[in-house]
């Protein structure tokens, strides 16, 4: 398949694209295996909202992620998996064997009665049975909805109740660095309360004695055994759906994005080959868990699709120590490397020794992905990791997206320390005033919308599809808003400087401040609270919660040890709040609202300017809040 190699072919490729992007995507979408061809390319109002891509056609997914490859590159590793453990045993699956084991499984579901249109959801660590699971569903028309497995049973609990699921896969248990996660444990949890589900299909990864349920819960590897592996894909239409996956907003309740097979398939790839430059046989490696949309799109879709070699590793950056990344990019003589700033920023932490006993000479190219990459970090992933020989391409894109937006092209396009540089072809962005204008012309900020359709654009939020109009298309009328805040530079490039809205990024995960209270406020002893973002080092951001209590209690250290477990059980560890402050009342506008301003100011330290307090129903609480900051 034919890729951009060079600027000016990057150039006339934006310009078609603009231009006439039917044609552009068409040519893009003929060269996978559709079962019928489409009607027309595509349909869109950004009002309603509505979007269809390549209407008419059908086509499977899995279809162009296995069956395809199987005459060329049958014997070829398609994954390649890392245990969290160095010293256990690496597994390798083949095209061929991928695709006899996703086949297999998807008689398993079918065996389970799952039908199509389904949806089912996945709570797995980092084990190639989650990609065989994410790909059967594909397989047999079933919408996955993968939940990702630092959410505690509650968060999964919402999520399986929200997207209706009515079978769930897992594991026994896993680790992850030192930490056992007792995953069959917390989807027992979970069910407690989610009477939809009907079946539980575990696969046995540690051996560890877990409780299973007659009648509901069976093992994944007796159930193989009863299978064939043999299993014809069912026919898609392109806008059916292929995936749930949930994203924190700025209500407390998390979002289904919903994905479809056709554009979805036609985008990821695409950008995958593209972005990264890949070559046949190379090692690719994307860190990010598939919980994730990154893992969706670039540890399963998008190297699939692309017939690459993908990595995918179960353990942590830090263990057994820093050097974890370098010694496994050494020992799979990884080529292109994925991750994100967070992880970036810890490892150079931990200081150069940690890199020094590794070669790291089969590297390529290099991405970042999640957040902003500081300058600093950058520097130091491009001298010390790069060697700077290896292009990095620093990544916008988001859930919502499906793949990625505006980056660089590997060694085809500029890179700029800190900047994702330039839209992709088919992406118009655009920035806008906050009066809804759009800002024409370099060197100015606003924020980042777009203002054309592509592929893998969101369809509808699951069961709500009113949010999604509200949350991305009513705030700038004729636009899809992405959340982010902008600035292009004299010479066109975008650099994203971070969220508009009441969500943070930490350590690269896109929380909700307002969920995060709910959990907090699950604590019997509080009254309210609010959460706010502030800068911290490694993370890109840390979680400052400002808490009421209902009576006093003198036990401080305890009461904030009791909050963390609480946060931990109700939303899971990755949300825990950095810094607990306890306040006697939040400062309040005399309409109740909450000033999120004025927290932010006093989280970051910045206390000296809070601005207009003057709104508010009692001024000298801010005094007490300044006295008190941690
Ligand atoms: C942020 C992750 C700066 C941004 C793929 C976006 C970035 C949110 C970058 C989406 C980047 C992602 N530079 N910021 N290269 N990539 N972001 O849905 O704020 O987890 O809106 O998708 O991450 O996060 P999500």
């Amino acid at each position: 398949m034919n890729r951009i190699t060079s600027f000016e072919q990057y150039q006339q490729e934006y310009k078609h694209s603009i231009e006439t992007p039917e044609a552009f995507w068409a040519e893009k979408a003929e060269q996978f295996t559709w079962q019928k061809k489409w009607d027309k390319v595509l349909e869109w109002n950004f009002d309603e909202p509505t979007i269809k891509w390549f209407q008419g056609g059908q086509l499977n997914i899995t279809e162009n992620c296995l069956d395809r490859h199987l005459e060329t590159r049958g014997d070829q590793t398609a994954i390649i998996w890392e245990p969290n453990n160095p010293k256990d045993e690496v597994r390798k699956l083949t095209y061929k064997e991928l695709h006899a084991e996703v086949c297999r499984f998807a008689n398993v579901l079918k065996n389970n009665n799952a039908q199509k249109g389904d949806r089912i959801c996945i709570y797995m660590p980092m084990v190639p049975e989650l990609a065989i699971a994410i790909l059967a569903c594909a397989r047999i028309g079933a919408i996955h909805s993968v939940v990702f497995g630092g959410f505690s049973y509650k968060s999964v609990a919402d999520r399986i109740h929200d997207a209706g699921c009515n079978m769930i896969i897992t594991v026994d248990s896993a680790s992850r660095g030192l930490k056992e996660v007792p995953f069959k444990n917390i989807i027992d949890d979970a069910l407690q309360i989610c009477p939809s589900v009907k079946k539980v299909i575990v696969y046995k990864h540690t051996n560890e004695n877990v409780k299973m349920v007659a009648n509901r819960d069976v093992w994944w590897q007796d159930e193989m055994k009863k299978c064939s592996s043999n299993y014809p894909a069912e026919i898609m239409d392109a806008e059916d759906m292929l995936f749930i996956l949930y994203t924190s907003g700025s209500t407390g309740k998390p979002k289904g994005v919903v994905h479809t097979c056709g554009g979805y398939m036609v985008y990821v790839d695409y950008t995958f080959r593209n972005v990264f430059q890949y070559n046949d046989k190379e090692v690719f490696w994307c860190t990010a868990d598939i919980g994730w949309i990154t893992g969706h799109s670039y540890s399963v879709y998008g190297p699939l699709l692309a017939g690459a070699t993908t990595l995918l590793f179960e353990g942590t950056p830090t263990f057994p120590d820093a050097g974890r990344f370098w010694q496994t990019i050494d020992k799979h003589q990884v080529n292109i490397f994925y991750t994100a700033p967070t992880a970036i920023r810890s490892l150079e932490a931990a200081g150069l020794d940690f890199v020094k006993p590794y070669k790291l000479d089969s590297l390529r190219v290099l991405g970042s992905v999640g957040e902003p990459i500081n300058e600093v970090a950058w520097h130091w992933y491009n001298k010390y990791i790069g060697k700077e020989k290896c292009p990095i391409v620093d990544t916008w894109w988001q859930t919502e997206t499906g793949g990625i937006m505006i980056s660089p092209i590997a060694g085809v396009t500029k890179t700029k320390p800190g900047f994702a540089t330039l839209p992709l072809p088919g992406i118009q962005p655009a920035l806008m005033d906050e009066k809804g204008n759009e800002i024409i012309g370099n060197n100015v900020e606003g924020r980042l919308c777009v203002k054309f359709p592509w592929p893998s654009i969101i369809r509808t939020t699951y069961g709500d599809h009113n949010r999604c109009k509200e949350n991305y298309f009513e705030t700038f009328k004729g636009y899809y808003f992405t959340g982010d805040a902008c600035k292009r530079d004299e010479d066109g490039y975008y650099h994203i400087t971070g969220r508009v809205d009441d969500v943070i990024k930490v350590s690269g995960h896109l929380l909700g401040t307002a969920e995060i209270e709910n959990a907090i406020d699950m604590h019997p002893d509080l009254v309210e609270s609010a959460v706010v973002g502030y800068q911290h080092n490694i993370k890109g951001y840390g979680i400052y919660a400002f808490v009421v209590c209902g009576h006093e209690r003198k036990d401080t250290d305890l009461l904030i040890k009791e909050i963390i477990e609480t946060v931990t059980k109700n939303m899971g560890a990755m949300a825990r709040p950095d810094k607990i402050q306890i306040v006697k009342v939040l400062p309040k506008t005399r309409s109740g609202k909450i000033m999120r301003r004025i927290l932010r100011k006093i989280a970051e330290g910045d206390i000296h300017n809070l601005g207009d307090t003057s709104t508010l129903l009692d001024p000298s609480v801010v005094e007490d809040i300044k006295n008190g900051a941690v």
